[in-house]
């Protein structure tokens, strides 16, 4: 029995209430629907800036009225002061995911990024503070790993950040130290590594890469590589994160403070790899795909050429396991990317 299969049968045993910030984006509403799933009840925080409607209707329909009986949700905003005092009261866990992602839109538009992941942070985290919350848990990003070289990456080792959102997300992590320390809140900043999956917003000039190469690959259009292909990421299927972040909201052996954690798998996947992966995938409803070809261009401006992540430090502090390596999330991202884009067998 893993430790996460020990914690959902607690927490099924105990019900918590959680507050999940950005719950109708990606790992957001992946949230939702397992802690709606484990019999939790949940408040959810949205601006919908980013994050759809759709995403929400598809968690009530996955989950059963009755369960969605256990979800209010706030329209609002994480840098309103009285929207983030009303989420946070009566909340036990604070999962933290509200924030403008995406590299590129950052530097194309700096000061949203930050006054949405810097000033909306520090509201959130004050008004968490006030609440008296158990546990503030925050997504990090490994985008704060910046310029160092060493591989692969581990927590206390980080360069200069190469992006403004990745600014953002190291002072969120300084926020998160300082409030440990000065007001004795307890936080954790969970650095995401490319986490893939259900409902990853394949729309817009942001879209992450997996998304956007299920839709082009699903559309018949062309398939874009930044570079020679060979920049390689450690790809994370989203329930892999969702455990995490419920492993670090209620560990109990967890140092009092600040801590932060890697969360991926600790596998090293090209775009190459990535690309003949997801082709194979879509060529289950479209077998013309196989015979697609991705079209090569330049490298893009703040992207690391290497990531991977040592996730030692989770699995001994949180008993962090992940269940889904790249293949596996695969078989479970490609068949819901096929029904948002019509595709039949
Ligand atoms: N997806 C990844 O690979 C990845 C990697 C590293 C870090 N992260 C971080 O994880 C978190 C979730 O990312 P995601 O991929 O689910 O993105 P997403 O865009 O799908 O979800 C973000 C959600 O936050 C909401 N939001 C944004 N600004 C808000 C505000 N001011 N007030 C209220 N709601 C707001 C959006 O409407 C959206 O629903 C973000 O903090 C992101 O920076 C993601």
């Amino acid at each position: 029995m893993t430790a996460y299969d020990t914690l959902r049968e607690q927490l099924s045993a105990q019900p918590r209430t959680w507050l999940v910030t950005g719950c109708a984006g990606f790992i957001g509403s992946n949230l939702l629907e397992a802690l709606l799933r484990l019999g939790q009840t949940v408040i959810g925080l949205d601006n919908f800036s980013t994050g759809h409607q759709g995403n929400l209707d598809e968690v009530r329909q996955l989950v059963g009225d009755a369960a969605w009986a256990r979800f209010t949700f706030i329209q609002g905003d994480i840098r309103d002061a009285d929207a983030c005092a009303r989420a946070v009261n009566g909340v036990d866990y604070v999962l933290h995911q509200a924030a403008l992602g995406s590299v590129p839109r950052s530097l194309d538009d700096p000061w949203n990024t930050h006054d949405n992941n810097i000033n909306g942070f520090l509201r959130l985290l004050i008004a968490s503070r006030d609440a008296g919350v158990k546990r503030f848990v925050y997504a990090a990003s490994s985008s704060t790993y910046g310029d160092h070289p060493g591989l692969p990456k581990v927590e206390e080792q980080i360069g200069k950040p190469l992006s403004p959102y990745a600014v953002t997300k190291y002072v969120n992590e300084l926020y998160g130290d300082v409030f440990a320390r000065a007001y004795g809140v307890s936080a954790v900043g969970l650095r995401y590594f490319n986490v893939f999956g259900p409902r990853q917003d394949p729309n817009g000039a942001y879209a992450a890469v997996m998304p956007m190469w299920f839709a082009a690959l699903l559309n018949n259009d062309t398939v874009y590589i930044n570079g020679d292909g060979e920049t390689s990421r450690d790809f994370c299927f989203v329930g892999n994160a969702v455990q995490a972040n419920l492993l670090a909201a209620t560990a109990p052996s967890l140092p009092e403070g600040h801590e932060v954690f890697n969360v991926a798998v600790g596998d090293r996947t090209t775009l190459n790899e990535l690309y003949a992966a997801i082709r194979e995938q879509v060529a289950r409803w479209r077998p013309e795909a196989a015979q697609c070809q991705p079209v090569y261009r330049d490298f893009r401006a703040g992207d690391v050429r290497h990531s991977q992540a040592d996730i030692s430090k989770a699995a001994s502090l949180l008993g962090y396991a992940p269940t889904h390596r790249v293949a596996e999330g695969l078989d479970i991202a490609a068949p819901w990317y096929a029904q948002l884009f019509g595709a039949t067998a």
